[in-house]
């Protein structure tokens, strides 16, 4: 076996891609997040792991709240547009050009268009290295019609094969 750079083994696992909301004192942005997945059952959380210099986890740390909106594989171009722009310096809502609708338990919007929109309040929070590690109790959700996932891996779009199980 060959010795596998580190840089490269953080990008080896394939993600799902999420745009993570957030909403504070009326300021309202969205991130692109891969880091993003369901760790309990019952109770339904979701851990998503934002990285120390984002406005996203000013926005979360304040308000407690967040939505995870799950990409389709046809909305590259909206996780490139929220993920390569800080909320610092753009509205991406308007950027993005994303329809949203009032949520029902948390102030962040819910973005139209997705597979799954998750309202999530904040149970926990851990600093892991540079990544703040935010786990949120799913308070509503929100089925946005069944359509191929969007995956990332090794820093690129892809699209998951199907299988029928084994
Ligand atoms: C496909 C993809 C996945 C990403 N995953 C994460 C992630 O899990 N955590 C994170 O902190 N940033 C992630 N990013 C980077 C942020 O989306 C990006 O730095 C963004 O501009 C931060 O926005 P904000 O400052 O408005 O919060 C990802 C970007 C892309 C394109």
């Amino acid at each position: 076996m060959e010795a596998l750079d580190i840089d490269k083994a953080l990008n080896i696992m394939p993600t799902p891609v999420t745009l993570i909301g957030s909403s504070w004192q009326g300021t309202d942005n969205v991130m692109t997040a891969g880091w993003a997945m369901c760790c309990s059952v019952k109770p339904p959380l979701v851990s998503v792991y934002i990285y120390h210099k984002q406005l996203t986890r000013e926005l979360i740390r304040q308000s407690r709240e967040f939505v995870v909106n799950v990409l389709a594989s046809d909305q590259v171009e909206v996780s490139e547009t929220c993920g390569t722009i800080s909320g610092r310096k753009a509205d991406k809502y308007a950027k993005a050009k994303l329809q949203t609708r009032p949520a029902e338990k948390v102030n962040a919007p819910l973005i139209e268009g997705c597979l799954a929109n998750l309202e999530c309040k904040v149970v926990a929070e851990y600093e892991v290295g540079d990544h703040t590690l935010f786990v949120g109790e799913i308070v509503a959700a929100h089925d946005g019609g069944r359509r191929d996932p969007l995956v990332y891996v090794e820093q690129k779009y892809a699209d998951i094969l199907l299988k029928p199980k084994a």
